[in-house]
């Protein structure tokens, strides 16, 4: 049973990953509007994993017998337009949903939640991973040059990520 200031935090944190899988949506379709269709591709497996990472908590949110709430999600506003703009932006993006996580976090230790705490740790490793994602894309760039030829292999490098969790979230739902 999870406390109601638990409960309205992690809805908080649905609303936050779902607006992460549309913000990644929209630079997806800037860089297909561009012709990366790989760095589209790459964002596109990006937005999945940020549904997945919803989905866990809505799955979590069941199971405890708490109710979700679907708050409306911002539109995504994307200044970025080049390559090293849009991943300067996921990196500034991922560095402010560790910090929502690291809340969430203080929020269970403090409220002497385990199971919430155990659930958030889960997070707490996936934001290394997330911001190390985006840093080694433009330590790349970088090393290439932002140089056309330099983009253009990025673009075909980066068109080979494939996502890394199930994209069919039934299991979740009916949990
Ligand atoms: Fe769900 Fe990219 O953090």
């Amino acid at each position: 049973m999870l406390s109601q200031k638990i409960a309205d935090r992690i809805n908080v944190q649905i609303n936050r990953e779902m607006f992460s899988a549309y913000l990644y949506m929209a630079m997806s379709a800037k860089m297909a509007q561009h012709g990366y269709n790989g760095i589209a591709s790459w964002l596109m497996v990006q937005y999945h994993e940020e549904m997945f990472h919803a989905m866990k908590l809505y799955g979590y949110l069941i199971d405890q017998g708490a109710a979700p709430r679907l708050d409306k999600i911002d539109a995504p506003a994307v200044k970025a337009s080049t390559v090293k703009e849009i991943f300067e932006a996921t990196l500034e993006h991922e560095k402010f949903i560790t910090g929502s996580i690291r809340e969430l976090l203080e929020l269970a230790l403090t409220e002497k939640d385990y199971a919430t705490e155990n659930l958030v740790r889960w997070y707490v490793n996936e934001q290394v991973e997330e911001e190390k994602n985006a840093m080694d894309i433009l330590q790349t760039l970088e090393l290439l040059g932002d140089g056309k030829q330099g983009v253009f292999m990025l673009n075909i490098e980066l068109g080979k990520r494939k996502p890394s969790i199930a994209l069919d979230f039934t299991s979740i739902a009916a949990s």
